[in-house]
């Protein structure tokens, strides 16, 4: 999909974004291969935002926590509602936001994430990318 649109994106400036989940922070051990293609997705997500800044493409990676939707149906907890959580990955996106904490569950992990080891080790790794250019 991001090969695909990806002149488009170039020729507008635009925007890719990766509707990720928090379960890529921390692995939800009831859905162990959702929570690994979730990681996967993060970490895509990371690589693409280094890749493509050069090109003028932003890349946001969207962590939600659950959400009332078709995919939760069976679960009875807590759960944001889609249209919150639309409007907030959209204001997000307006804001510049690498990660959108787009509910009040992931919105709580928003700051320490920001301000984390974790977030200035993907600074420092996108560094490289100036020292010795690699392939996409
Ligand atoms: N709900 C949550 O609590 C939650 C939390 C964190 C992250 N997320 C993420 O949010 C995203 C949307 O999930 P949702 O909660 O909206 O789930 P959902 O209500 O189950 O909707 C999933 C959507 O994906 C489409 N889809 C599924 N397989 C597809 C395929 N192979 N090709 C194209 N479209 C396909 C479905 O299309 P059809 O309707 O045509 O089947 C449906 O519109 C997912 O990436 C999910 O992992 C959800």
């Amino acid at each position: 999909m991001t090969q695909a649109f990806l002149p488009l994106l170039t020729r507008s400036r635009g925007a890719i974004v990766n509707v990720v989940s928090l379960s890529a922070f921390a692995a939800v051990p009831v859905l162990p291969a959702y929570s690994i293609s979730k990681a996967a997705a993060f970490s895509m997500s990371q690589s693409l935002r280094a890749l493509l800044a050069g090109k003028g493409v932003s890349v946001h990676a969207v962590l939600p926590g659950p959400v009332d939707t078709d995919m939760t149906v069976g679960l009875d907890i807590p759960k944001a509602s889609p249209e919150y959580v639309a409007r907030a990955i959209l204001d997000g996106v307006e804001n510049g936001e690498e990660e959108i904490f787009p509910d009040p569950m992931s919105e709580s992990m928003a700051e320490s994430w920001r301000s984390g080891a974790a977030k200035a080790f993907e600074r420092q790794n996108a560094a490289l990318l100036q020292a010795a250019p690699v392939a996409a």
